[in-house]
């Protein structure tokens, strides 16, 4: 349940080419963090070494330290698909299994780390899930039915479920609602808002006032041009990176002044 996350100085290569450089950020548990800045300054890169999403890419490596409650995610023996059931993602389009029921989508990632489930079990966990991701109501009359009948705002919250039904410590989402309408929008950031109460929440977004509506703090990347590594170039409360940025970079990014 929510825990920490301490980065300390994370270099991120895909084979040669250094991709984020000199990464450190401390991630506070029950609280939502916005990842920021302009495309292809490394936001979604960094984003997927938390759960050691990167290293399935081929050439992808890092280099540094990934700490959970202190515990070292790139330790000798420890198990990446152990890792990303602690630490769960959503991703930009939401991305249920089609021809699956609601209610198996709800419990595939559960079924993925290879727990055996009791009928009655299963069935409390997929209501519990999906009335943790606000979607309960809309769906409870049809979770026989497969999940592509819903609307996207409704996949990306189903999505949303399948991640929390695996009973994760942290949820990384990678703009979670580019694909989605104003209304689906708002639902999604209302249950963000939610989720804080019980998990550790890392969203990254393009949409300044979705940062500014829904993180408690901010991190601000840049890059200095092309083929050059991302970096890390200002964190603080969501507030005082809107209102009172300490660097040029971050003013003009925020007041839409580049990117
Ligand atoms: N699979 C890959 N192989 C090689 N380079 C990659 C790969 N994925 C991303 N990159 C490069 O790494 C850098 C960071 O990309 P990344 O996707 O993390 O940026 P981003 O900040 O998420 O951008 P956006 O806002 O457009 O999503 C870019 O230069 C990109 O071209
Ligand atoms: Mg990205």
């Amino acid at each position: 349940m929510a825990k920490r996350i301490d980065v300390n100085d994370l270099n991120v290569y895909y084979s040669k080419f250094l991709a984020v450089e000199g990464v450190s950020i401390n991630i506070e548990p029950k609280s939502v963090t916005a990842f920021i800045g302009p495309s292809g300054c490394g936001k979604s890169t960094f984003l997927r070494t938390l759960n050691r999403m990167h290293e399935v890419i081929p050439g992808g490596r890092v280099e540094g330290q990934v700490l959970l409650d202190g515990d070292d995610l790139y330790g000798a023996g420890v198990d990446p698909v152990t890792v990303r059931s602690q630490i769960g993602m959503v991703f930009q389009r939401p991305n249920p299994f089609p021809t699956m029921s609601i209610k198996d989508n709800v419990l595939a990632g559960v079924k993925l780390n290879g727990k055996k489930i009791s009928k009655s079990d299963a069935d409390a966990l997929v209501e519990k899930s999906l009335r943790g991701a606000n979607l309960w109501n809309e769906v409870k009359d049809r979770l026989d039915k497969p999940g592509s009948g819903l609307s996207g705002g409704q996949q990306q919250r189903l999505c949303i479920a399948r991640t929390i039904a695996v009973k994760p410590d942290v949820i990384l989402m990678d703009e979670p609602c580019s694909a989605l309408d104003p209304i689906s929008t708002l639902a999604i950031e209302d249950l963000i808002n939610e989720l804080k109460n019980d998990y550790t929440v890392v969203i990254v977004t393009h949409n300044m006032q979705q940062a500014a509506r829904v993180s408690d703090k901010t991190a601000f990347f840049n890059i200095a041009g092309t083929g050059k590594p991302g970096k890390l170039i200002e964190y603080n409360d969501t507030a005082a990176i809107f209102s009172n940025p300490e660097q040029k970079a971050t003013e003009d990014y925020v007041s839409g002044r580049f990117g």
